[in-house]
């Protein structure tokens, strides 16, 4: 959202490389939230209902671990979007969320590719019903299914095109070593918030 609400302010030597960040970006968060939104991943609730388990959403039931990582991933997203958009604090906010997409996608491509292969006959052990209902067990499987196997891959690769092309645009050194740091506090952070999660339903 913040690539395509600042592309007007985009002068037209940088247009095609910035354009080409947008196009890139435009393909993960058509499918996912994406960051800078309070909660981060509005399919829980398509989640928690496949399951019959609407009350899961419910405040006794938040962890404060998952909640921590939520709110990480709202900040990074709105990082420095005061700033002006041609500040240097401004630009490295941005790359660094892209950074952090590519993070979020590869990380969540391979838990849900493990995921994905179980969940079908996880679903039908819960609501057997399901299995006459096909629209109805491919809306509950559409939140694994959604985040795995190529359609996550290609997130993840999409993300990296990005930052790339962002880089480029603003002639921005593209770090990679920046983006491993990136990385390995992602996984860091997202460790804590399953670790939480596993000492609860463990
Ligand atoms: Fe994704």
């Amino acid at each position: 959202m913040r690539l395509s609400a600042d592309a007007i302010f985009i002068s037209p030597e940088k247009n095609i490389t910035y354009s080409l960040a947008m196009a890139h970006m435009h393909e993960v968060a058509r499918d996912d939230m994406g960051l800078g939104h309070p909660g981060h991943d509005g399919m829980y609730g398509v989640m928690t209902a496949a399951f019959n388990g609407n009350g899961w959403s419910e405040e006794q039931h938040a962890i404060a671990e998952c909640n921590e990582f939520s709110s990480y991933l709202y900040r990074v997203g709105v990082e420095n979007h005061k700033a002006c958009i041609h500040s240097d604090e401004y630009k490295r906010s941005m790359l660094k969320a892209m950074m952090v997409s590519i993070s979020s996608e590869l990380w969540n491509g391979r838990e849900y590719n493990f995921m994905a292969q179980y969940i079908e006959r996880k679903l039908l052990s819960m609501n057997p019903l399901l299995a006459d209902r096909s629209k109805d067990l491919r809306e509950a499987k559409s939140y694994v299914i959604g985040h795995a196997g190529q359609v996550e891959n290609r997130h993840g690769l999409h993300a990296l095109a990005a930052a790339q092309a962002y880089a480029t645009s603003w002639e921005l050194k593209f770090d990679t070593a920046a983006l491993g740091e990136v990385m390995l506090d992602y996984n860091k952070r997202v460790g804590i918030a399953f670790r939480a999660l596993y000492e609860v339903v463990g």
